[in-house]
């Protein structure tokens, strides 16, 4: 038996830039500014593998993973989705997609509207696709569900705002999942919770995934939380990626400077190691994203920094072993 042709990523993204319209400047008005939000970033996820995406605040993430979603409009680049170009799709193409593509918020406390039921909150969508014409007509899906999640089995006829964050939190899970989707954007889902309950909702996520062959892109700001969950990292700042690797190969030998910083901050359990380490603090503003410099984005704050730095933009390429990175001196 022959081996058929390798199905193509679940997601591929290239060369993706997306910009915000920031208004004009100048005395007439002459100059229309642009925030830089993602500026022609490529990656691809597998069928059912985690990327975990990591940055700090303002570094493109949440819009790297809305522009997937086409909640929000790219410059230029392309998105395909299981091989198909969805780019351009549009009202009749992009329904099926919005199926297949689901987000999970940040903060369980917003997303979930407090003046509905959690069972009208997870059969919505099924309601919106024509999956189920009714909540009754839904009920034992979302029954299953929610018992999926882990949650009591009147969760259902409650309000949000009988929940704690963990298990709202578990709703909207309940509610992303409605639509059997492939592929799932997680923005942030734990920043918002407790440390003591992080590690139930990733275990979550995870048994979730092989159950259902999911496909995710897990963002988070900082590389404690991604590494449990993630078959593989990116680093994002500044609007561009400058490291994607391995998960083992990004935490046991990381390349860019910036990734050492990162995981300079990520606590080690042996005491004795967490003392020796030593902490990297970068000094210096990250770069203004209505004007980012020409050159290396961390040019401002890298302690490696050259001439070069500061005239050509390192671009992200191949150190073998499926390790990619943007760094001229590394
Ligand atoms: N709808 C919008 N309109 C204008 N600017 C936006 C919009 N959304 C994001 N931005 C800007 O785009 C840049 C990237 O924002 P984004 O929210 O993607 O970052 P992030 O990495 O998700 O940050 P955080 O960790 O704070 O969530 C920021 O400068 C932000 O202010
Ligand atoms: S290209 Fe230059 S400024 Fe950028 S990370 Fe590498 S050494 Fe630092
Ligand atoms: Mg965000």
């Amino acid at each position: 038996m022959t081996a058929g042709p390798t199905p193509p990523p679940t997601i591929q993204v290239e060369e993706m830039t997306v910009h915000f319209d920031a208004g004009r400047a100048g005395f007439w008005g002459q100059k229309r500014l642009r925030i830089h939000a993602v500026d022609g970033v490529s990656f691809h996820i597998e069928k059912g593998e985690t990327l975990g995406l990591v940055g700090e605040s303002g570094s493109g993430k949440s819009t790297t993973g809305r522009a997937i979603l086409r909640r929000v409009p790219t410059v230029s680049g392309r998105i395909l989705f299981r091989g198909e170009d969805v780019t351009r799709a549009r009202d009749d193409a992009l329904r099926p997609l919005r199926r297949d593509m689901q987000l999970v918020f940040q903060d369980p406390y917003a997303s979930l509207n407090p003046r509905m039921r959690i069972v009208d909150i997870v059969a919505e969508p099924m309601i919106v696709h024509g999956t189920a014409k009714n909540t009754s007509e839904a009920a034992d899906r979302v029954a299953a569900l929610l018992e999926r999640v882990g949650l009591p089995p009147d969760a259902g006829r409650r309000y949000p705002h009988a929940f704690s964050g963990g298990q709202r939190q578990r709703v909207g899970i309940a509610r992303a999942l409605a639509l059997r989707p492939e592929f799932i954007v997680a923005d942030e889902p734990v920043s918002a919770l407790d440390v003591s309950i992080r590690a139930q909702i990733v275990n979550l996520m995870q048994d979730l995934q092989k159950e259902f062959s999911l496909t995710y892109l897990f963002i988070a700001h900082d590389l404690a939380v991604v590494r449990h969950i993630s078959h593989r990292i990116a680093i994002m700042y500044a609007g561009r990626i400058m490291e994607v690797a391995e998960r083992d190969a990004l935490y046991e030998s990381p390349i860019h400077p910036y990734t050492e910083a990162l995981l300079s901050a990520v606590p080690v359990p042996d005491p004795e190691v967490q003392k020796r380490r030593r902490r990297i603090v970068h000094t210096g503003e990250p770069p203004d994203p209505l004007s980012p410099p020409a050159g290396c984005r961390f040019q401002s704050r890298c302690p490696l920094v050259v001439d070069r730095c500061r005239s050509e933009e390192p671009p992200l390429a191949d150190r073998g072993g499926g390790h990619w990175a943007a760094c001229w001196e590394r």
